[in-house]
């Protein structure tokens, strides 16, 4: 085990058992999820992995949202947790972790999925990822978990996630994945319809379950200084040939 600095005052943590701490219809809260040693090891792992500059010019990345840090995406068998160990890396304990018990992700996250993935993410500060939707065509819902062994709650970074209005999705269609890259006005009207949600804070040690709301990450505010916002994030994959169905329908 990978000694880190900075881990030891939260002693405390390791006391606490694994819980569905918060339900909601767009998400759940499982706190304290890994227990010490897998967290340190996924911690210690973002010492030293790959990771390159989110630099997309697709996806959910706005101008304002800086340059998070993203590492290599693994993807595993969504069968059991025994299936999770081909990378030999932490992300394989995380996906087992995630898969080990199914009350996890039962009830909220569809049945329709096969596959799990996880990629490691880091949000310096200044750094943030604007409003938008998971594929549902791709994912049946998704995940992410904080791996950083210190947060303060005034440091930004929060997850939001918006209420929607199935009235209007009726009239106007689902909301679409992300507005335009530049043009946002009319993705924000269609937020600003119901206009409130709800916020998770990286707790470190959180693991959020997400069944499809739209949603972003707050940006992460100067004060958080060198710590950074980092998490293992993936999606419950829907089976390839329905993605081509779900595409053509
Ligand atoms: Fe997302």
């Amino acid at each position: 085990m990978t000694y880190l600095p900075g881990r030891e005052k939260h002693a405390w943590l390791r006391t606490r058992v694994m819980t569905i701490t918060h339900e909601h219809p767009h998400f759940r809260i499982v706190d304290d999820f890994l227990d010490e040693d897998t967290w340190t090891a996924v911690w210690s792992d973002f010492q030293f992995t790959e990771l390159h500059p989110v630099t997309r010019s697709t996806g959910a990345w706005k101008l304002d949202d800086g340059v998070p840090l993203g590492g290599q995406e693994v993807v595993a068998s969504g069968a059991g947790a025994d299936s999770a160990g081909s990378t030999n890396t932490p992300l394989d304990r995380v996906i087992a972790a995630v898969l080990a018990d199914p009350s996890h992700y039962r009830g909220l996250i569809g049945e329709d999925w096969d596959r799990i993935s996880a990629r490691p993410y880091v949000y310096p500060r200044e750094t943030g990822l604007s409003w938008h939707v998971d594929d549902h065509a791709l994912y049946a819902g998704a995940f992410v978990y904080y791996a950083h062994p210190h947060w303060n709650a005034h440091w930004g970074g929060e997850l939001l996630i918006a209420e929607n209005d199935p009235e209007t999705d009726a009239e106007e269609g689902a909301l679409p994945i992300m507005g335009y890259r530049f043009e946002t006005e009319s993705y924000s009207e269609r937020l600003l319809d119901v206009g409130c949600g709800s916020f998770v804070m990286p707790r470190p040690n959180r693991l959020v379950l997400l069944a499809g709301a739209p949603h972003m990450v707050a940006r992460i505010v100067p004060a958080a200084g060198a710590a950074v916002r980092a998490s293992i994030s993936g999606f419950f994959l829907r089976p390839e040939h329905e993605q081509v169905a779900d595409r053509d329908a």
